[in-house]
């Protein structure tokens, strides 16, 4: 999956494309490209690297014109490398491309296009279809009714802005791959998300899958999959710019860790009311999430059980195979961008067994809320770094709303203020395991999510291997593990899980384990070598807001201790459109 951004009005292209490209570099950073139109020339420059490096070495900002189309990309199909960067040109260098998606069938579209004696330059998926664009317009000069055609042929995923050397207009594309109108005065953008556009505009167009579309500074026409014109509904966003930007902080990880003390009110001011409805029709529940999201949905499906609810939080890459929804399931999608490829997989595949969808996400206009019969807001603003925390946070609030009576939550803020006073006595703890090799996290009961969503994040900015069990499991295979001083990390509130946990905390520290609890609990901490205190809560079902504060400061600490850019760990990027 990759980030991509269409320009056309009166500024100078090249300055709009790569201070945008800053913004979708959370979608990949292995390359960076833009390619800008001066007369009827296009210039293409690419690399290896990141938006600031590649600009700088390729002066981005000495190409002139005002229309254009850029690219970052997270490699799917050839070694990040010049050549593979994108954009794309066909055969003559009148058809220029950018595309974020797979096409799946490309090796079979690729022979075609060899035998009519076209040479590639890049190993990439996508150059076929400038070449494919090229062969159509020798015999159609409307570029829009071309690209239909050559996308009729593509099995897979994208979405394309393509730019041609003798047209003032950009052409886009989207199947399965998110890509959004941005509307100006005088000039039009499109991009993979809304924040990368908020400086020019909080105007959009959401375009729907097997649409095309043509932007030209003047405005914008769209047809749909039947290739007939059509309307989209535009839309406004409240998110600012200062909402997207780093705001004095270091990193936009932490950031976003402290912005959760504020945004939390948002997500549990989100109107809950028709979910609510929804859910009690149901007794079968499927919860369907990836990575970080999937941790709140197990958290979910624990609270959905208590209340006698058949429910299950489900993989969402895995659900089509495991899973079988009937008319009498509601599947719960939990997604902080409505853009993840296996989550919508999932939808997909439920939409055919005729279940009902209520979604939860971040994004307003996102594809999951297209494909949902009822859609729960996040209300967090925009989230930057690729590690997850605020939008975790909005996911619990969003769950804890629609199982509790309102009053019930009205103390999270607080808990919120008063853990993340506990940032320097974390930071001095992730002095310790700045140099270890693995790390172990325990927990028990609703911590067991809570614990599992702290290894995530802690190996994926430390590069550290982690992993997380209930800690009854430990003694089952695990503990063969544990050897002197590998650190076990024991989120134990005081609740009626922490008889329990005392017990497998000893069986590590017997072994040698360095032991972190993160407790109010006076007996844990005792037996602790080091203890994070958290408070004693009224309502031990909110344990998990407090709980997960210190993990992720922890995960944020240790990771730039090690010289790591959290919000860019190596190899994974923000919104995964690709299955
Ligand atoms: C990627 C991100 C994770 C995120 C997951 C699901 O893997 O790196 O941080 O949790 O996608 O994203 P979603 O937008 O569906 O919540």
């Amino acid at each position: 999956m990759c980030g991509i951004i269409g320009y056309v009005g009166q500024r100078r292209a090249a300055e709009v494309l790569t201070h945008a490209l800053k913004h979708l570099e959370y979608r990949g950073y292995d390359s960076v490209g833009i390619a800008v139109k001066d007369g009827s020339t296009i210039t293409v420059r690419k690399d290896k690297g990141m938006v600031d490096e590649v600009s700088k070495k390729h002066s981005f900002l000495t190409m002139g014109g005002s229309i254009g189309i850029g690219h970052t990309r997270w490699a799917t199909h050839g070694v990040p490398c010049q050549e593979n960067s994108h954009p794309h040109f066909d055969c003559t260098k009148n058809i220029v491309l950018v595309h974020n998606g797979v096409i799946e069938n490309f090796q079979e579209l690729k022979e075609d296009v060899l035998k009519k004696g076209h040479k590639f330059t890049s190993e990439t998926d996508s150059e076929i279809v400038a070449h494919m664009l090229e062969d159509n317009l020798k015999s159609n000069s409307d570029v829009l009714s071309v690209m239909s055609d050559v996308v009729n042929k593509i099995h897979g995923s994208y979405s394309f802005v393509v730019m041609a050397g003798n047209k003032k207009e950009l052409y886009l594309a989207r199947k399965n791959s998110p890509l959004v109108i941005g509307i100006g005065k005088g000039e039009m953008f499109c991009a993979s998300d809304i924040p990368a556009l908020l400086p020019y505009t909080s105007k959009f167009v959401q375009l729907e899958e097997g649409d095309l579309a043509v932007l030209s500074e003047t405005g914008y026409n769209v047809l749909d999959h039947n290739r007939k014109p059509t309307t989209r509904k535009e839309f406004s966003v409240n998110w600012n710019i200062e909402m997207a930007q780093k705001g004095g902080y270091e990193h936009f990880m932490l950031k976003e860790i402290h912005d959760q003390g504020h945004f939390i009110t948002e997500s549990l001011a989100s109107d809950t009311t028709s979910a609510k409805k929804l859910l009690d029709k149901y007794s079968r529940i499927d919860i369907v999430a990836a990575g970080t999201s999937y941790h709140a949905g197990l958290l979910f499906a624990i609270l959905l059980q208590r209340e006698g609810k058949n429910a299950q939080a489900f993989i969402a890459s895995d659900y089509p195979f495991v899973a079988v929804p009937t008319k009498n399931t509601l599947v719960v999608a939990i997604s902080q961008s409505g853009e993840t490829a296996d989550v919508l997989q999932s939808i997909r595949f439920v939409k055919s067994k005729s279940a009902k969808i209520l979604s939860i996400t971040n994004v307003v206009g996102s594809t999951i809320t297209n494909l949902s019969d009822e859609v729960v807001y996040l209300n967090t603003g925009p989230e930057i770094g690729v590690a997850a925390t605020k939008t975790f946070t909005a996911e619990l609030a969003v769950i804890y709303k629609l199982m509790f009576a309102k009053e019930r939550l009205s103390s999270i803020k607080n808990i919120f203020e008063k853990m993340l006073e506990s940032e320097s006595e974390v930071k001095s703890v992730a002095a310790k395991l700045k140099n270890v090799k693995n790390a172990f996290f325990i927990a028990r009961g609703i911590s067991v999510p809570i614990a599992q969503e702290g290894s995530l994040k802690f190996k994926e900015i430390t590069y550290i291997h982690s992993e997380a069990y209930p800690g009854g499991e430990l003694k089952h295979g695990t503990l063969s593990l544990i050897e002197e001083g590998i650190p076990v990390i024991v989120i134990a509130p005081k609740d009626e899980t922490s008889s329990k946990i005392i017990g497998n905390l000893k069986e590590a520290k017997t072994r040698g384990a360095l032991i972190i609890s993160i407790t109010n609990d006076e007996n844990i901490r005792k037996e602790s070598d080091i203890s994070i205190s958290i408070p004693t809560l009224d309502d031990p079902v909110l344990y998990p807001f407090a709980m997960i504060i210190p993990l992720q400061l922890l995960a944020y600490y240790v990771s730039t201790l090690r010289g790591i850019n959290p919000d860019k760990p190596r190899n994974l990027a923000k919104s995964v459109t690709v299955e």
